[in-house]
């Protein structure tokens, strides 16, 4: 079926360049990578390895230096400014640092992304407080981010990724801070989300316990190439 032959994303022969004291660095070396509609994708590697170099690309918020990336059948590097804008609304993305905004409360900073939209007051209203539902976070949308634990402060970072109905969501180190139970919760919502939304999730870490507890599959990098993937029971049954 079409789901199962098409991948949502499809990174083709991608690579990441930088020039830094005049010497040329491969952040990024002829990566191909491909993930299925669904799936929770991990990639994991060392700290520069190009992991986030990597996913930064799936929404072309990093250029490629050369490569081409296609999400949901869309050639991104083709389209307009205006619809490369509309595409990654669809890719939802949340960080180690939670990146709210402190000045608002947890109800503004869900509705944040919507203010410019075409949704009116009400519905903009009613649909953050639906996403603050959705994450466990009902009580406390008036609430504002210093008054929140971390854990809390990434539900809300998850509410506000979203808002948009983004088909794929983009975790980089969204757990790091976390202590164990805390990622645990996260690590459960995001599979619900994954579940019920059928939500494809690209999660980054460099924590093995984390890919074994969620993802589907498993990309390992290393300087800059995926050294080793596939499913996570095949790729890490050698190192349990
Ligand atoms: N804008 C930039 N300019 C120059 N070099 C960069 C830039 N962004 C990343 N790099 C370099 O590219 C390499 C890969 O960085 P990247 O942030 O993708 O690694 P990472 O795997 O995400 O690491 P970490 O686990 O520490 O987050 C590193 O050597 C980094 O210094
Ligand atoms: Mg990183």
């Amino acid at each position: 079926m079409l789901k199962a032959t098409n991948p949502i994303i499809d990174l083709h022969d991608v690579s990441v360049t930088f020039q830094s004291n005049g010497k040329t660095l491969h952040a990024v070396n002829h990566v191909n990578l491909q993930i299925n509609q669904g799936d929770i994708y991990g990639i994991i590697g060392y700290s520069g390895a190009g992991k986030s170099t990597l996913v930064r690309t799936i929404n072309l918020l990093q250029q490629p230096t050369t490569g081409t990336v296609t999400v949901s059948g869309r050639h991104l590097q083709q389209l307009s400014n205006p619809d490369l804008r509309t595409a990654r609304k669809k890719i939802g993305m949340i960080f180690q640092h939670f990146n709210l905004l402190n000045s608002r409360t947890v109800l503004n900073n869900v509705e944040y992304p919507l203010l410019s939209q075409s949704i009116n007051k009400h519905d903009r209203r009613a649909k953050a407080k639906k996403l603050l539902e959705l994450v466990g976070l009902g009580e406390f949308e008036a609430s504002y981010p210093e008054q929140l634990s971390g854990g809390q402060k990434q539900r809300v970072a998850i509410a506000r990724s979203l808002a948009n109905d983004p088909d794929i969501l983009v975790s980089d180190e969204a757990t790091s801070a976390l202590d164990p139970k805390t990622t645990n919760d996260i690590l459960k919502l995001l599979k619900h989300l994954n579940e019920t939304l059928d939500l494809t999730i690209v999660l980054i870490t460099h924590e093995m316990q984390v890919i074994k507890s969620v993802c589907q599959h498993v990309a390992v990098m290393d300087q800059g190439k995926i050294i080793e993937r596939g499913p996570v029971a095949d790729v890490f049954s050698e190192t349990v």
